[in-house]
């Protein structure tokens, strides 16, 4: 395999593109598409978005300490674009996305009813980084669609139809590959 070496830039992808909501109390809620995003630890549940301080949604955020991130799917893909390059200083993107603000149950910051996953969030530390803050926030719950659940109580995320972004494209997911410790898992022995 030959390859080029190139210099620094953002190359870790699939990444999630997701729709983080927020709001102020008395303004309308506002969405803003989010990729730099990631899970930072699993006791306490925490996560960190980055976001330029020149977007709407950088002061609602940084001023209420909160807001949900809501998974997109196949259909919530051009809704996802959409909140990605219109502004809440010009527009009601729940308005012009025909989207349903959803109470939370731990915090003010409206979800998206129609997204199957919502993450309520709120944020522990901003931490400068250059072109982006982050914020690093503490998950505080988490809505998820019924009808992702088995007959079991299991959640079965690939009924949710989610997208992820790489290198400037909205992708479905494909086929599953494996599942967790499956590389290590023995073998049934096959009857013979
Ligand atoms: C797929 C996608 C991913 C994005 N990721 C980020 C991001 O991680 N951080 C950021 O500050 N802006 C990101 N943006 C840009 C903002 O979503 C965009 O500037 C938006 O219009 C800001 O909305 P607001 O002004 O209502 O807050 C992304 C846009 C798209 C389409």
């Amino acid at each position: 395999m030959s390859k080029q070496f190139w210099k620094p830039s953002n190359m870790l992808y699939p990444l999630p593109a997701v729709m983080v909501s927020c709001a102020r109390e008395g303004e309308k809620p506002n969405i803003i598409t989010l990729a730099w995003v990631g899970t930072i630890c699993s006791d306490p549940v925490m996560v960190s978005i980055s976001v330029r301080p020149e977007r709407y949604s950088y002061n609602i955020i940084k001023e209420t300490k909160e807001f949900v991130i809501n998974l997109t799917t196949e259909k919530l893909a051009r809704a996802t674009d959409f909140c990605g390059v219109r502004s809440g200083r010009d527009i009601d993107k729940f308005k012009e996305m025909k989207l349903t603000p959803m109470p939370s149950k731990k915090i003010k910051a409206p979800g998206i009813a129609e997204s199957p996953v919502n993450i309520e969030c709120k944020v522990k530390e901003v931490v400068p980084l250059g072109s982006h803050h982050m914020f690093i926030a503490e998950v505080v719950g988490v809505s998820v669609d019924d009808g992702l659940l088995d007959e079991k109580g299991r959640l079965d995320l690939r009924k949710a139809g989610l997208i992820a972004y790489s290198h400037g494209e909205y992708m479905s997911l494909g086929n599953k590959l494996g599942k967790f410790g499956y590389s290590v898992q023995k073998r049934k022995k096959r009857k013979r």
